[in-house]
């Protein structure tokens, strides 16, 4: 068989764990193994293909980013686009395509595994809010990431008495902010799925200052929304080819900490922790799911399961329609973000 991979969306740390686990799996069942470089961009024109030798695999488990590179191409959106990647297909000769990335990306895999296409999915997105799987690789990385982040903050936090707003990435979901917090002891976490008022957090500071606590440290995810404080929107107003803003340019760290240090009389500063928290080394926890699900799509592959793609519940690796990923967001449950609460 002659077995395609793409990575689309942005990128994650496991992806590459994620590939190798897929690609040397097939080699060893004495499939050819072929890269479709730059997500979908790679399946439209002439298509972008580079066939991956054992060699390939060698190296890449403990390698952030995807060796295949990805973006955020919708063939759905440009015209002929569909037809295009049908055609690519065949040309490329593909009996089988793993396509491995969030809900944007699996969208396009679910109308190509609806039209015929032998595809089969592998659920990625450091944003950990796809609804179907209770893992997607790179979360663990980010969360550890942030839990770092925090850990540096505090130190010059203390010693500057300041108050520090720090961003993190999550555009609908907070589980990062909210996971990343738990992790690195933050004062308060504020998260997409719960609005709280600028008054209240006002209030929660006023509170450590007064118990003595002349610091505090703030997570908050891009994506959030402060009843009081003016929405900034992504300072250009330009979406993605699958309708997205660019979260990091509404700078709510730094509107909230402007409007903080306005009222409360408190140096405040911020933090945006941006693609760091995605880059470089992925954890062993992402490694070794990314090599379990990678595996697993191989073995999808093999049944001709198309539609279809290996998913994390209860601790072992279990199987979903891609079509299930697009239907509804995983939140952060209330009891979570109340458990957060405690240590404020
Ligand atoms: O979708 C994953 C994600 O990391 C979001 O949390 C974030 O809003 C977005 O990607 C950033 O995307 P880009 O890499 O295009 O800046």
């Amino acid at each position: 068989m002659r077995i395609g991979i793409l990575t689309g969306g942005g990128d994650a740390p496991g992806l590459n764990a994620a590939i190798r686990g897929v690609g040397r799996r097939a080699l060893a069942h004495g499939d050819t193994v072929i890269g479709v470089k730059n997500g979908w961009a790679g399946l439209i024109g002439d298509g972008d293909f580079m066939e991956l030798d054992r060699r390939l695999f060698s190296g890449i488990l403990q390698l952030g980013g995807t060796v295949l590179g990805s973006s955020r191409t919708n063939p759905m959106k440009r015209e002929g686009g569909r037809e295009e990647v049908l055609r690519n297909l065949g040309r490329a000769e593909l009996d089988a395509l793993v396509a491995i990335g969030g809900d944007d990306t699996l969208s396009v895999a679910a109308w190509l595994a609806d039209h015929g296409g032998p595809v089969v999915g592998v659920p990625k997105t450091m944003d950990n809010d796809l609804s179907v799987t209770d893992y997607c690789i790179g979360f663990d990385t980010a969360v550890s990431r942030v839990a770092e982040a925090l850990d540096r903050l505090h130190t010059t936090a203390a010693s500057h008495h300041r108050v520090m707003v720090v961003e993190v990435m999550g555009r609908d979901t907070g589980w990062v902010a909210l996971m990343g917090g738990l992790a690195g002891g933050a004062d308060l976490i504020l998260i997409p799925e719960i609005t709280v008022a600028l008054d209240e957090i006002i209030d929660r500071l006023q509170k450590r200052l007064q118990s003595g606590h002349d610091f505090s440290i703030i997570v908050v995810a891009e994506g959030v929304q402060v009843a009081g404080v003016t929405d900034q929107q992504a300072a250009d107003g330009k979406v993605d080819a699958f309708g997205h803003a660019q979260l990091s340019k509404r700078g709510v760290a730094e509107t909230l900490a402007e409007v903080i240090e306005e009222r409360l009389g408190h140096e405040t500063r911020t933090t945006v922790l941006g693609h760091t928290q995605r880059g470089g080394t992925p954890s062993a926890y992402d490694r070794i799911w990314a090599t379990r699900v990678g595996v697993a799509a191989y073995d999808l592959v093999l049944s001709k399961s198309w539609g279809m793609m290996p998913v994390v519940r209860n601790g072992t690796v279990e199987t979903a329609p891609i079509g299930d990923v697009a239907r509804q967001q995983r939140r952060v449950p209330a009891d979570l973000y109340e458990l957060a609460k405690i240590f404020y």
